[in-house]
């Protein structure tokens, strides 16, 4: 098959790297990709927002799968022009990535299907959410409504910092975010992510994994986009894990089915457990990012024939082979990152860093500059690792890091522990 990658980040190298270890898979395409990625796909420079223009190229490359990797292009509707061009395409239609780009809407569906996550309330007016958080108590959470690269929620601990997230999600801070605000019950409990694939009838557990948010050690410092991550996420039990498919999942996918709106492509549920109960936090559309590498660190090949399965309509055919296992990704950032951070650093001596099936250095914003690999992103390498257990895992990874000579960077030299 020729398969087509569309995104430029560390999630999409890990992709390309299982993929490519697929015999299905004669030649795989990216687009845009990055450093890592060329190193064993074709990249192209393509406006992948651009539905004609995705849809020219891959009539014109004789394209015959197209996997959709961040949540822009989904909420665009790449994925349903491309399907209603004829083409073989993994990740849901527009309408249903409303489950990403509107936590609104993701609120309205859990209220529709008894899905248990937090009491919230939505406005479109900053004086009017504050009057709302004057009678709360704290913590409250405040999420921009809107996509905000994992960046538009602050967990505010008291009145005024609460108020102060307010101003600035209508003062436009979080850039792809509406002018809209959803103000949370705080949920105590421990976090982890569950990914589903989901085919429009048949849901599929695909496997768990804990991502660390906060950009510095000890869970201190701004939210990013995620700093590390390992799988499996030992909360997420066969027991929670069962809870949460037929209280949450299950549900969210029948509602989106009566609406006229079934769900394809991998479903991502941030979840909080408290006492064994599973309650929603968020939904979003596509694979976590760094949570996709430490998933396709231990399926590998097989992760293709379960996404092509999920985009043919034939998962109540399929099951996933997991081995014993744990893996691990160290998120390498940019010194300045979530914030404003220099491009073009010169990063050194990935060439000597093992490649193996137990452990790869996927790339997420690389580029090569003059035979130079230069950081032109805020996350810009993703170390992974996997062992028979975590710890050997960990100390695999961080040994890999330790070799990257990258004095512009930065990572958490604490993820794992929580769970050691
Ligand atoms: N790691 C969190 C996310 O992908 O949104």
């Amino acid at each position: 098959m020729k398969i087509l990658i569309l995104g430029s980040g560390g999630r999409e190298h890990s992709l390309a790297w299982a993929i490519k270890q697929n015999p299905k898979c004669d030649t795989l395409l990216c687009a845009p990709g990055n450093a890592g990625i060329a190193q064993i796909a074709e990249c192209y420079s393509l406006d992948i927002m651009n539905a004609a223009t995705v849809i020219d190229f891959v009539k014109g490359q004789n394209v015959d799968f197209v996997i959709i990797g961040p949540e822009a292009p989904l909420v665009a509707d790449i994925g349903g022009a491309l399907r209603r061009a004829g083409v073989l395409t993994f990740g849901p239609d527009q309408a249903a990535a409303q489950l990403e780009a509107s936590k609104n809407f993701t609120k309205e569906v859990c209220s529709d299907g008894g899905i248990p996550t937090a009491a919230y309330a939505h406005f479109t007016n900053a004086e009017a959410a504050k009057a709302y958080v004057k009678m709360q108590s704290t913590p409250i959470v405040i999420k921009a409504d809107g996509l905000a690269t994992g960046k538009g929620v602050v967990i505010a601990t008291n009145e005024a910092t609460a108020l102060d997230a307010i101003d600035a999600i209508f003062a436009g801070q979080f850039a792809d975010s509406a002018a809209a605000v959803v103000i949370e019950e705080f949920m105590e409990g421990e976090e982890a992510s569950l990914f589903v694939l989901c085919d429009g009838e048949t849901a599929l557990p695909f496997g768990t994994a804990k991502d660390y948010k906060r950009a510095f050690n000890g869970d201190r410092g701004p939210n990013t986009g995620g700093m590390g991550a390992y799988s499996p996420a030992s909360i997420l039990d066969t027991v929670t894990l069962d809870k949460a498919m037929k209280e949450i999942v299950e549900p969210t996918l029948s509602v989106l089915k009566e609406r006229g709106t079934p769900y394809q492509g991998v479903l991502y549920a941030g979840l909080i457990i408290k006492d064994g109960n599973p309650r929603l936090v968020e939904y979003n559309v596509r694979f976590g990012d760094p949570e996709c590498q430490v998933l396709m660190m231990r399926l590998g090949a097989q992760a293709f024939d379960l996404i092509e399965a999920t985009a043919h309509g034939a998962l109540a055919n399929t099951r996933v082979n997991w081995a014993d296992d744990f893996a691990i990704t160290i998120v390498m950032a940019t010194k300045g990152y979530p914030g404003q951070y220099p491009k073009g650093s010169v990063i050194k001596g990935l060439n000597e860093l093992p490649e193996t099936s137990k452990s790869v250095c996927f790339h997420a914003g690389t580029t090569l500059i003059d035979d130079k690999l230069t950081a032109s992103g805020g996350r810009v390498l993703n170390v992974t690792a996997r062992a028979d257990n975590l710890e050997e895992a960990r100390i695999l990874a961080y040994s890999m890091v330790e070799r990257v000579d990258w004095l512009e960077g930065f990572f958490r030299k604490d993820i794992g522990i929580s769970a050691l």
